[in-house]
């Protein structure tokens, strides 16, 4: 059992490591130098503007820490992630992804009776009110699922007003929001899927979490699913792998929205919006349709790699190449690990498999890659364990989303109980016109 942990994002956190000088205008400055408890170090420069009038210029904050957290550890030069320190190989192997859920939301593992509430919490908040109902019955079939999943999580602040924000709401309510949402986020995506297929909506059972969104996807009023334990361990170790990221791009989107101090939905909504973008969440949809692409035009692997390393060519090998891992993504090493289990159970083999290893032999020993340290990352197989289960691919990166939710609403808590607490809020280095007069249209 962990102990339980310091969960808040506080400045009484860091270690102090003397300081850094900054020379501008001929005057020295000093800025403290911190360190965090895998010995990351920061040049703190909260004070810069104020002491000295310049900003920092970091576009895409490559080099720009935006917060200080307890969540999630990442060396990406080493290949190691951890939630709350324990390794990401541990809690894929071993534990439940609602244990998962529990560890990133309220700091430690819990116990026995802890999770056991915490499931019957789930269970007790899985249906969606049925005045939703009606929305999904507006929707147009080939609406994407992602598009659903954000308006509808977003539509939550409708039905359940009560909980605006972090301090306006007691530790209970807290609860039941991030309950609310960790539940319903699968019973909005089963009902999409349903919506898509023409098939009637099946409600929540009191299975466990994977099993009832398996159920809620697949069994029909004339035949029950039949769950099985190969692939509810597989969609398990889908979604604590997916769990949380520290600040990825929707994160930091769910931290900055929610500084504005709007309620949880509308905070994880964003989040889910930033998620879809290809170059995010969304790469595991685009992963499986450019290895569709190379089998239905025939298209030689090695050629396809020539055409994503030309820079006249837009195009991009989606599954590579991470913007914190300089090595193989953990991740993607269990993934690929996991998707032989999976088609090997059931079965099946799948020629996108073959292509998608195909493609990484080669990527890894030609040196475009090498030099850029380009691996697999989380995406590069995922898809072809969903293909196997039966998901269908425009739902990816909702499964993705539905893995990273205990994540956001991590991040989320933690950003509001961080000390000092800011509105998040950059600056810019502005290059338009100097001042200028207005000219009247008719002299224009
Ligand atoms: N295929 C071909 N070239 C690539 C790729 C790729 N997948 N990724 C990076 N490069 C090249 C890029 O062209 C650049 O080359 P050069 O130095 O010659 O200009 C160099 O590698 C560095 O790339 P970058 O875009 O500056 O790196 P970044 O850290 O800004 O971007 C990334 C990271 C994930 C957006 C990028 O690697 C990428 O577009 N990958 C494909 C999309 C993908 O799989 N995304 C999922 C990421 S993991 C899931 C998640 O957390 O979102």
């Amino acid at each position: 059992m962990a102990e339980r942990i310091e969960v808040s994002g506080s400045y009484r956190n860091l270690k102090q490591r003397g300081q850094a000088q900054i020379s501008l205008d001929g005057k020295d400055y000093a800025f403290p130098v911190v360190e965090g408890s895998e010995g990351e170090r920061a040049v703190d420069i909260t004070n810069l503007r104020k002491a000295c009038g310049y900003i920092t210029l970091d576009a895409g904050y490559q080099n720009t820490g935006s917060c200080i957290s307890g969540i999630t550890y990442i060396d990406g030069e080493a290949g190691i992630l951890r939630y709350r320190g324990i390794p990401i190989e541990q809690l894929a192997e071993q534990a439940s992804f609602v244990e998962t859920a529990y560890l990133l939301v309220h700091g430690v593992l819990p116990k026995k009776q802890e999770l056991r509430d915490f499931r019957n919490l789930l269970t007790a908040n899985s249906m969606i009110h049925e005045d939703m109902l009606t929305f999904f019955h507006g929707l147009p079939r080939d609406a994407h699922p992602m598009a659903i999943l954000s308006s509808m999580v977003n539509s939550l602040s409708i039905y359940y007003p009560e909980v605006v924000s972090e301090e306006d709401s007691d530790e209970a309510e807290l609860n039941i929001a991030m309950a609310r949402l960790i539940s319903k986020i699968r019973t909005i995506a089963a009902f999409s899927f349903k919506k898509s297929v023409g098939e009637p909506f099946v409600y929540p059972s009191n299975y466990t979490y994977c099993a009832n969104f398996l159920h809620m996807m697949f069994s029909t009023p004339v035949q029950k699913y039949k769950l099985n334990h190969v692939v509810i361990r597989a969609l398990n170790q889908l979604l604590i792998l997916h769990a949380d990221h520290e600040q990825n791009c929707s994160t930091s989107t769910v931290r900055l929205v929610g500084s504005s101090k709007v309620n949880l939905y509308a905070s994880i909504c964003a989040g889910i919006c930033a998620l879809w973008g290809p170059l995010h969440g969304g790469a595991n949809q685009s992963v499986i349709e450019s290895l569709e692409e190379i089998r239905s035009n025939n298209i030689p692997v090695k050629k396809f790699i020539e055409m994503v390393k030309d820079k006249n060519n837009p195009r991009r090998l989606m599954g590579f190449g991470h913007r914190v891992y300089r090595n193989y993504d953990p991740r993607a090493r269990i993934i690929k690990n996991t998707c032989g289990e999976v088609l090997g159970y059931l079965k099946r083999s799948d020629p996108l498999l073959d292509i998608a290893q195909e493609l990484e032999e080669i990527a890894l020993h030609d040196d475009y890659f090498i030099e850029r340290k380009l691996y697999p990352n989380v995406d590069f197989y995922s898809g072809i364990i969903y293909r196997a289960i039966g998901i269908p691919t425009n739902m990816f990166t909702v499964m993705f989303a539905i893995g990273r939710l205990p994540g956001w609403i991590a991040q989320w808590k933690e950003m509001h109980n961080s000390e000092p607490f800011n509105i998040g809020r950059p600056r810019q280095i502005y290059t338009g016109p100097t001042v200028q007069d207005y000219i009247p249209i008719s002299a224009r």
